[in-house]
């Protein structure tokens, strides 16, 4: 009898050890699942397809709580599809959300208006002891303080839900920038959303479009000082800047913060591409082509936040007045290459900017040094040519660009642009196509200056002919006051480059239609 309580005993102080332990967040990393996900879709029938949705998503959340992943992310529409109805027929497809306040845990309550999807993803979180991150169309009863006057009762959102270990609802986001999505209300409000987890990181959450803005994406990285972000996209990419993998590092790179991203995969509409991305020291995993796609990888729960990063430059600012701060990153980009792979590229429908407009200069010689300026934003560009063994197939162009441009049909956005990018022949029209290239750069950099810099989000855009960034560069800011040169320089020779140069939005020049 004896002998067996103190079996007993042993017992349940072995069970007390290993639940502290995941308790606590001695350790220095965590474990992100993200998802690169194709929803079926059966037509006009939100019961089956929300079911079927949600039977994939529960077997990914057992596979990635199997393989020891902290938290999953799943991407934006995955459990609807793209193909939502008009906001008429919207009821069916959505559900109400309660708020993090409530403490709702949709597995064990009973809203009745809490859907079915709701409910058996907060059990599978439960069941999993994991964290789960969800977008999913939501209704909400209209009420007086809504600013759109409205006969009617509800009001529809593209929202990110997420779920702790217990199933309980911790966070909910609404999309604010909405990309000509007419079945979904505008928020009156934008609400800047975080959550923190047992393993002691805090997260903040936006949705696809919104990376562009930014509210909230900026007021997550620069006010609340976030500096892990679970996204959930349902991109287009389009070249030669804004392709998906491309913009993930480029954010994630920009603002210095893990960003772990879950996107939509149908790439006959543009749509693919998920990551998890550990800003300035690369990118941990990616996939752009391959599909079904679950990513794991381990996290280092601390990144130099972009805050302190500031901080430093100003204490460099008072310690030698008016002296050039200098900050140097040198950048391997990916931690395994083998994720990199050739496609061709008919596989993906890749939009096109229009740079018609743009000020640029062909490339047409081995080498170039060049100063090319649009609206007083001036780019210096260098460039040598190593080898080129077929000279008369591709093309290379130098760009920059300061203006508006659109997004959609809906917004007419600030952007300004340089860079070098890849091009069929000598037209600027036949720029932004990918081509395998032999033209071989044995050095290039590309320099912007930037005025008022802290007020934009500012990109380094990198591409090749896989649609991954590429590695082998180096990242120098020249800093005083707001004033910032920003140098790209190429570390080793490259082949079959599409674009190297630097994205940045200038919110200040934002027009909303
Ligand atoms: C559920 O929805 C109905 C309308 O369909 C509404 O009258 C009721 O108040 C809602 N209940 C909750 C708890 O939101
Ligand atoms: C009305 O809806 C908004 C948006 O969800 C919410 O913030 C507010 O609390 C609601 N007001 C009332 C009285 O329910
Ligand atoms: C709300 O009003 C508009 C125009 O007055 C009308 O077309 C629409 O059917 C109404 N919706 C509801 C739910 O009554
Ligand atoms: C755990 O995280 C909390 C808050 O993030 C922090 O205050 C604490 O120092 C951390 N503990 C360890 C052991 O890292
Ligand atoms: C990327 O994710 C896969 C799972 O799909 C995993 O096997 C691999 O180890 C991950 N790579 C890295 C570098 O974390
Ligand atoms: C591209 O932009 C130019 C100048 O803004 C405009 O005239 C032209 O119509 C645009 N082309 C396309 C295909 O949109
Ligand atoms: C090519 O570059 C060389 C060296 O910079 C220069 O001397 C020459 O004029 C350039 N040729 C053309 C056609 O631009
Ligand atoms: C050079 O390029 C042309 C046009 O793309 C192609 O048809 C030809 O096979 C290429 N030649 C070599 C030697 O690669
Ligand atoms: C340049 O390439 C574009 C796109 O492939 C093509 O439409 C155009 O005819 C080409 N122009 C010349 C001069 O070859
Ligand atoms: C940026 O470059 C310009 C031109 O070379 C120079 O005049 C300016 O001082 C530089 N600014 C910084 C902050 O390094």
């Amino acid at each position: 009898m004896r002998g067996n309580l103190n079996e007993i005993g042993f017992l349940l102080i072995l069970i007390r050890l290993s639940y502290q332990m995941t308790e606590q967040n001695s350790s220095d990393y965590y474990t992100a699942a993200v998802v690169e996900f194709a929803p079926a879709y059966y037509w006009h029938d939100a019961v089956l397809t929300l079911r079927k949705n949600t039977n994939a998503y529960i077997e990914y959340i057992e596979k990635a709580s199997k393989q020891g992943a902290d938290i999953i992310v799943f991407p934006e529409d995955g459990l609807t599809s793209i193909h939502l109805p008009d906001k008429s027929q919207m009821n069916s497809w959505t559900t109400v959300i309660p708020s993090a306040v409530d403490e709702y845990i949709p597995c064990t309550g009973t809203d009745v208006n809490v859907s079915e999807t709701l409910r058996r993803l907060s059990c599978a979180a439960r069941e999993n002891r994991i964290y789960v991150v969800v977008n999913i169309a939501e209704k909400r009863l209209a009420n007086h303080t809504d600013a759109r006057p409205s006969n009617e009762t509800w009001h529809y959102h593209n929202t990110n839900v997420v779920f702790d270990r217990t199933g309980k609802i911790i966070a909910r986001y609404r999309k604010v920038n909405l990309y000509m999505e007419a079945e979904f209300d505008k928020i009156e409000i934008p609400e800047i959303v975080t959550f923190d987890t047992d393993f002691g990181v805090r997260f903040g959450t936006f949705i696809c479009f919104d990376i562009l803005f930014s509210v909230p994406p900026l007021s997550l990285t620069r006010i609340e000082g976030v500096s892990n972000i679970v996204y959930t996209t349902a991109w287009f990419s389009e070249t030669p800047f804004l392709t998906a993998i491309q913009t993930q590092f480029g954010w994630s790179f920009a603002e210095n913060v893990n960003l772990l991203v879950a996107g939509y995969h149908q790439p006959a509409i543009g749509s693919s591409g998920s990551g998890i991305y550990l800003g300035r020291n690369g990118i941990a995993n990616v996939t752009m082509a391959d599909y079904p796609k679950l990513l794991i990888s381990r996290v280092p729960k601390t990144i130099k936040s972009r805050r302190a990063e500031v901080k430093q430059k100003s204490m460099n600012k008072e310690k030698k007045n008016q002296e050039t701060a200098k900050n140097i990153a040198r950048h391997e980009t990916l931690c395994d290459k083998s994720i990199k792979k050739e496609v061709t590229p008919e596989w993906i429908k890749l939009l096109r900017d229009n740079i018609t407009s743009f000020e640029s200069i062909l490339f047409n010689n081995d080498s170039m040094t060049e100063t090319v300026c649009h609206h007083n934003f001036c780019c210096d560009f260098k460039a040598d040519v190593e080898t080129i063994t077929n000279s008369s197939s591709i093309y290379y162009r130098a760009i920059v660009y300061n203006g508006v441009r659109l997004y959609g049909t809906q917004v007419e956005a600030g952007v300004r642009v340089c860079g070098l990018i890849q091009c069929l022949n000598e037209s600027i029209h036949s720029c932004g196509f990918v081509s395998r290239s032999d033209t071989i750069f044995s050095a290039l950099s590309v320099t912007a200056r930037f005025n008022d810099y802290t007020k934009m989000l500012i990109m380094p855009s990198v591409l090749d002919a896989s649609l991954i960034p590429f590695g082998q560069w180096s990242y120098v800011e020249h800093v005083r006051g707001n004033e910032m040169n920003l140098t790209m320089v190429l570390d080793e020779p490259i082949n079959n480059l599409i674009t190297f140069g630097i994205y940045a939005r200038d919110f200040e020049k934002d027009k909303w239609n």
